[in-house]
């Protein structure tokens, strides 16, 4: 019989299977992540039974912990951050699958000493040689961790050994392209798997199946009918603890270059052939090479960035970025960042694509919102005296669901309208629809279905997108020229003005 994980040919989004017993091998395991949601997403999985009961984790970290002090700080993370661990008896026989080897990256000592924990763990636990190695140590060291998990021979083989990649993928196009280099070294493209945890989510995938498993909006979703499109991820975190990695990350490579372009990704982009992986990601790559900044000669008509500044949310008073412990007084990494993008294509040209994300904004809401163009004559008065378009709003997150704005008439004698919304709720299927996505990213990649992570060439298109407004925001600027916006606030001005500019106008949400 052929395996799972030997077989090429299974993959597919609806297939759910269970996977082979394996190994997965956490580099960064003494940090947040890992007990924050990496083990609980794996214990969820074990829960529900969805992964055999052989499924092993090592973590790998510099401190020299015990496999029981790992195990003890796994269950810490599963009742501080998940209200505790359920069944007792589950958790035991999932705990004793947990193990710990102290290691240090760059040292090739390291990896032969945990090749003979792999090793010794197949015979324990009926691993059987599978291995996923899932990078979750500070980006920059990515290409050591790849390079010497080749040079000790642990991703040899194409089929039993995975690795994964949490993002961000690069820190720039120069550097992602070789980081693939590395990558491509040592791994044939089929066992590499890089984490974008947005494709995890539902609603993410639903995208797919609201536009290519229904005929009605297929003849709406292009530059005849469509005015222009919204996307929006807003939080109401700030930079919290994460001031070391963020201060050199910032809004655009945290969150845009990333998370918000595959929303636009899969928006944009056309049918694929076939809902398997290279299908999904070839159409998403075409995509992202028709994309490009609006107008890169004025940058600010097309890229504009921002920072919090000291503000009240929920009656306590929040520091300014700034001021926010580990964060330069003179900073001028961007906590806000919003883009104007057109796509030189058939189906959008001329219709823009304006991304925005940001911390400490008032509301915690992901959504993509397709606006409609206006009727070529307005016959109506609107009781709210404003022109009304048609709007179908896909909310990725809280409240997960889709609304289709249309206008009614008002009841009365006249002809007044007013706009009003037909809303499906996630909810209403009486199962929440939000994972935390690891969960789904986990199973995937344990049965080699590639779908929800991104392809070498789709991470380069990304970065190509929004290089120039890269480049342009690494030159040394005075600190005082950055915008700024109240914590608790929507964007600053400047990029209210870049809809305002075109005579649009962001959603409030
Ligand atoms: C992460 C970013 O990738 O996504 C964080 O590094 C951000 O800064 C987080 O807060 C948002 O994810 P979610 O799933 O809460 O929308």
């Amino acid at each position: 019989m052929v395996s799972l994980l030997e077989n090429p040919l299974r993959v597919g989004l609806q297939q759910q299977g269970m996977p082979e017993p394996q190994i997965i091998v956490i580099f960064g395991a003494s940090g947040d992540l890992t007990w924050r949601k990496l083990v609980p997403a794996l214990y969820k999985l074990r829960q529900e039974r969805r992964i055999p009961p052989e499924i092993t984790v090592v973590g790998v970290a510099r401190r020299e912990w015990s496999h029981e002090y790992f195990r003890e700080q796994m269950r810490k993370g599963m009742e501080e951050a998940h209200g505790g661990v359920g069944s007792e008896e589950l958790w035991n026989d999932f705990c004793q699958g947990l193990f710990y080897c102290p290691g240090n990256i760059d040292n090739p000592q390291s990896y032969q000493q945990l090749n003979i924990l792999l090793n010794k763990l197949d015979e324990m636990r009926g691993t059987r040689g599978n291995r996923m190695f899932y990078l979750s140590v500070s980006p920059n060291f990515f290409p050591e961790a790849i390079k010497q998990l080749g040079s000790a021979g642990m991703l040899d083989d194409p089929y039993k050994h995975r690795l994964v990649i949490e993002k961000p993928f690069g820190r720039d196009l120069a550097s992602a392209k070789s980081l693939n280099v590395v990558v491509q070294k040592y791994c044939k493209e089929q066992q590499v798997y890089r984490i974008d945890h947005y494709l995890g989510k539902e609603t993410v995938q639903n995208l797919l199946v609201f536009r290519f498993a229904n005929a009605i909006f297929e003849p709406l979703w292009n530059r005849q009918f469509v005015d222009h499109v919204q996307i929006t991820v807003a939080e109401t975190v700030g930079v919290e603890d994460r001031a070391g990695y963020y201060e050199s990350s910032g809004a655009l490579r945290d969150m845009l270059q990333n998370h918000l372009m595959q929303l636009f990704c899969l928006t944009a982009m056309e049918a694929p052939n076939a809902m398997d992986a290279d299908s999904i990601r070839t159409e998403k790559v075409k995509v992202l090479q028709a994309t490009r900044l609006a107008n890169v000669q004025n940058l600010e008509c097309s890229a504009v960035r921002g920072q919090y500044s000291a503000g009240w949310m929920k009656g306590q008073p929040i520091p300014g970025y700034r001021n926010e412990p580990g964060v330069d007084p003179q900073s001028i990494t961007p906590t806000y960042v919003a883009m104007k993008f057109l796509v030189d294509n058939w189906r959008w040209q001329g219709v823009p694509f304006y991304l925005r994300t940001g911390k400490r904004m008032p509301k915690k809401v992901s959504e993509i919102s397709i606006h409609f163009r206006e009727v070529p004559s307005r016959m109506f008065k609107s009781a709210a005296q404003q022109r009304n378009a048609n709007i179908l709003a896909m909310r990725i997150q809280p409240n997960e669901g889709i609304s289709l704005r249309f206008d009614v008439k008002m009841p009365g004698a006249e002809f007044r309208t007013r706009s009003v919304d037909m809303d499906f709720t996630y909810g209403s299927f009486g199962i929440q629809a939000t994972s935390d996505a690891y969960d789904r990213l986990f199973l995937d990649c344990m049965m080699g279905d590639q779908t929800l992570f991104t392809r070498g060439d789709e991470v380069e298109a990304a970065w190509q997108v929004v290089t120039p407004a890269l480049s342009a925001w690494e030159a040394p600027t005075d600190p005082a020229t950055i915008p700024q916006y109240e914590a608790g606030t929507w964007e600053p001005l400047e990029a209210e003005l870049l809809l305002n500019r075109d005579g649009r106008r962001w959603r409030r949400l």
